[in-house]
């Protein structure tokens, strides 16, 4: 058509020209054209996989090419927009990778696959381990720490065994202002023998320097492969540690670290994910070297496990969690977002999905199951068998399954505190920060129905323990195990911190909730000995319902009650307990509570499930309240999963109450407790869990609320043999952010929303719906 009506300008002869051999023009112009395509096919195999593929989009060709020539001088510009041009351009602009690139060096793909395929493990004697470091450095500091960083590795290396030191070639450290960004960020080094691991060591300058521009080399390498999305990703891994200035820049949003922090971000990118650490911040005014040290302790951990073949270790390429991903998957990179929304469903797509290597979450637990079933008279069955329906769902939900009845799962806000953003209502309230708290069962068995669990219907349910009984040492050893797996695998989630990360590897706090009933496990009191004996606290929730074993149970750090109703009728309907006597149990052990309430910290956990047990139940609770004299009052709106279980259980978002609701019954409460002269306050209060608490004034010193924990103080009474109770371990006063009016939110973690982005604090009674679960 734009030929046609280029020719009617023409004069007479030359359209007769033209008429006369056109056929031929025509086939000579196609057969040049397909040569000449051809030529650069062979020539240029990498931009042309990646450009035939391409929309053509006029606007990314635009802003490449301006990139480019503001940067290149020797690039020739003003190309016609021909597919195999565009791939010269490329070529004109970044001469030494293109040239050096061999024709095999798998680039030209998605991000998924590509670190799939080079995901392979390391295999010693074929290759072997090249660290290199990059540093930036003004003054000198930064190198003076690059090399001690450099020769302490190098050190390290002649402290291994002759055969693990020829892994690895010893590190090397590059100042950022003296390389060619080229030979090292477009593509690896080329050298068959070396697979290379990327440190950082950066500084933070509120001037332009170096690092500036090699943010920029990053940025346009990330925008110039947008469709390769990872030019870097045969790389075995990177890690950064930024110098930040606390005194100038106190936090992060306010610029503590960023530039350390947006190189981890697009080193995320141009590698697709090959995160082998967590990035480290140090405050060079205060505990830069302790930070750094502890980084560098996690290089050395995450380059034994390159070593010993397990690659990057598991979970780390995509494992993202889409509720908390924040801006480096929100970006406009579709084509690289994996599937996977949580990090525990890795496991089941790994499984039975395209796994060669069974992949990350194929935990064997069957050793257990081995050492016990050769022991257990053959009777007995076990509670949640490997090969059961049961085992399968509770393991697609997340749960490591140990031995054939106990579980362990990380809760999000265990993955959210790793992140540097805010812990659960436990850490308001007791002081308990959620990357520290290991969430636990003993018993996957439950005796009641209840119909806001939101595993209902899928674990398994009975009135007496029927099954095989796993030793407590195995529990213990083999959750502890399930738990630090699932840490481990947060290692390449981005955001994670290498401070909150080492310190996640030391287990501090136990909830005892779950799914199931704990009390219920024979063993019950060993097994809270055992987490004692390594001091970690016990907070034991359970629900009512048997109360010899609530009597027998010795010393927890905090135990709790499931009050999931007022009387006998709201109870049936909302517990469908399966015992008959389900009230006269429950009336058993409130009375039980109130013997023990200066034995135990006791607390009731009231669960509101709007159309099921607020109405009209004010005046009820306070009466059970008078009978069990708690020690605290948890008050918690209900949380909605929306799965089909919760929905056939007749629940629906309707059934979720705003926090609004949540604090007009608390009032309430707290209103008629005061008629019947309890002695109890509204003590704090978590709005982002939609959690309210209420306290004795036991807990009350001076006019202060301390419902925090002094944690060293319980294992110290416990250890001394000595009769003690609550009173004895009262912790600080109640931090002032968490008191009841003040929501509750730590504002030292970063506030965000469930897409990730930084959220305005709630202001008082904002209603707003809670689905989160915790
Ligand atoms: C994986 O397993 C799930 C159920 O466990 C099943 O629905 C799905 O079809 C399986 N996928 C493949 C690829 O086998
Ligand atoms: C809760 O009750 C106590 C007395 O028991 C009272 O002093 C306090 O003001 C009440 N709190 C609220 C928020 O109503």
């Amino acid at each position: 058509m734009g030929s046609i009506n280029l020719f009617w300008q023409l004069p007479g002869e030359l359209l007769e020209l033209w008429h006369e051999h056109r056929t031929s023009i025509i086939y000579s112009a196609i057969v040049f054209l397909t040569v000449a395509r051809l030529w650069l096919h062979y020539r240029y195999p990498r931009e042309k996989a990646s450009l035939s593929s391409t929309p053509g989009s006029p606007d990314l060709y635009a802003k490449k090419w301006s990139i480019g020539i503001d940067r290149e001088k020797d690039l020739t510009v003003d190309v016609p927009l021909l597919n195999g041009v565009i791939g010269k351009n490329i070529a004109a602009k970044t001469p030494k990778s293109i040239r050096k690139a061999s024709p095999k060096r798998v680039v030209g793909k998605k991000s998924a696959r590509a670190s799939k395929e080079l995901d392979k493990p390391f295999e010693a004697g074929e290759q072997r381990v090249a660290p290199l470091l990059f540093f930036s450095s003004l003054g000198g500091t930064t190198q003076a720490a690059a090399e001690a960083f450099v020769s302490n590795i190098n050190s390290w290396r002649k402290h291994l065994s002759a055969d693990e030191a020829d892994n690895f070639v010893e590190a090397k450290c590059h100042d950022l202002s003296y390389i060619e960004y080229d030979d090292f960020f477009i593509s690896a080094p080329k050298d068959q023998n070396l697979a290379y691991l990327y440190l950082f060591l950066l500084p933070t300058y509120n001037i332009d320097t170096t690092l500036d521009t090699f943010l920029e080399h990053l940025q346009e390498t990330h925008n110039d492969f947008r469709i390769d999305t990872a030019p870097l990703s045969s790389i075995l891994g990177y890690s950064v540690f930024g110098f930040g200035d606390k005194q100038d820049w106190p936090t992060e949003e306010e610029g503590f670290c960023s530039q350390a922090r947006e190189v981890d971000k697009w080193m995320a990118k141009i590698t697709g994910r090959k995160r082998a650490f967590p990035l480290g911040m140090g405050d060079v005014r205060t505990d830069s070297k302790e930070r750094l040290e502890e980084w560098t302790e996690g290089i050395k951990e995450a380059m034994s496990d390159i070593m010993s073949g397990k690659g990057l270790g598991e979970g780390v390429a995509g494992s993202g969690d889409a509720v908390e991903s924040d801006e480096e998957d929100a970006d406009a990179e579709e084509n690289t977002k994996t599937k996977l929304d949580d990090v525990e469903d890795l496991g089941s797509s790994y499984r039975n999905g395209t796994g060669a290597e069974s992949g990350p979450l194929a935990i064997d637990f069957t050793t257990y199951s081995k050492s016990t079933k050769t022991v257990e008279p053959p009777v007995l069955k076990e509670m949640v068998p490997t090969s059961s329906p049961t085992y399968t769902a509770l393991t697609k939900q997340g749960y490591t399954i140990v031995g054939s009845h106990s579980g362990v799962k990380i809760c999000r806000w265990t993955k959210s505190a790793l992140r540097g953003r805010g812990s659960c209502y436990k850490y308001s309230f007791y002081g308990i920060q959620s990357h520290l708290c290991m969430e636990t069962t003993p018993s996957l068995s439950c005796s009641n129905k209840c119909v806001f669990c939101w595993r209902h219907g899928t674990n398994p349910v009975g009135t007496t323990w029927r099954w095989k009984v796993d030793p407590p040492e195995e529990i213990f050893e083999g959750v502890k195990a399930g738990h630090y797996k699932k840490i481990k695998m947060m290692k390449g989630v981005p955001g994670v911190r290498a401070e909150r990360f080492q310190e996640a590897m030391r287990i501090k706090h136990c909830a005892l909730s779950l799914v199931g009933e704990p009390i219920f496990y024979p063993h019950i009191n060993e097994f809270t000995a055992m987490l004692h004996k390594e001091r970690i606290s016990s907070f034991l929730v359970c629900n009512a319902q048997h109360p010899d074993q609530l009597a027998a149970l010795g010393h927890v750090t905090q135990l709790y009650v499931s009050i999931d109703a007022s009387n006998k009728e709201s109870l049936r309907k909302i517990d469908r307990p399966l015992h008959r006597d389900f009230w006269e149990r429950f009336q058993r052990c409130l009375d039980i509570l109130r013997e023990k309430r200066f034995m135990q910290r006791t607390v009731f956990r009231l669960t509101l499930v709007k159309g099921f047990n607020i109405d009209d139940e004010v005046e009820g609770y306070a009466d059970l309240v008078a009978q069990g004299l708690p020690c605290f009052v948890e008050v918690k709106g209900v949380t909605f999963c929306g799965t089909s279980t919760s929905s056939s259980a007749g629940l629906s978002m309707s059934n979720v109450p705003f926090y609004s609701e949540i604090s007009e019954f608390v009032i309430a409460l707290n209103a008629s407790l005061e008629k019947r002269g309890l002695g109890y306050g509204i003590a704090a209060e978590h709005a982002h869990s939609c959690c309210v608490l209420l306290a004795s004034n036991r807990f009350k010193i001076d006019g202060k609320w301390h419902t925090r924990i002094d944690y060293e103080k319980f294992f110290e009474c416990l250890e001394s043999g000595e009769e003690f109770g609550p009173d004895d371990y009262i912790g600080d006063e109640t931090p002032e952010w968490a008191l009841w009016g003040n929501g509750g939110f730590d504002p030292r973690d970063e506030r965000v929303d469930r897409k990730g982005r930084p959220k305005v604090i709630i202001g008082d009674g904002t209603p707003q719906k809670n689905l989160i679960e915790i």
